[in-house]
């Protein structure tokens, strides 16, 4: 197990033990943030598990350009945006703090 910890939009931390193999879109959805819908179930076409990734990027799979294409359809995008779905937690990120970015 490893710790997830997650900043919602009003601004509250949590911190989520999880077991890697999973995405961090998933373990924030089955942990109670319903701010974040994932609407497309994870399939890299919806940007709604839009996220800030606050510490530890260098330690993420590069963004490919699909992924990079969606983020391009937010307003809200910045150098720290990522979708959720496509980053798979392990225990080589634990520690990670992502932030979940406003609805667009
Ligand atoms: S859940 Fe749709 S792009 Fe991540």
């Amino acid at each position: 197990m490893a710790k997830l910890i997650v900043t919602d939009r009003g601004g509250e931390e949590r911190s989520i033990e999880a077991a890697g193999g999973t995405s961090v879109m998933e373990i924030i959805r089955d942990n109670g943030f319903d701010e974040l819908l994932a609407l497309c179930g994870g399939c890299c076409s919806c940007a709604t598990c839009h996220v800030y990734v606050d510490n530890m990027a260098d330690k993420l799979p590069t963004i490919s350009e699909d992924e990079s294409d969606l983020l391009d359809s937010s307003d809200h995008r910045t150098e720290r945006s990522r979708l959720s779905c496509q980053i798979t937690f392990d225990d080589s990120l634990d520690g990670l703090k992502v932030t979940i970015a406003p609805e667009d």
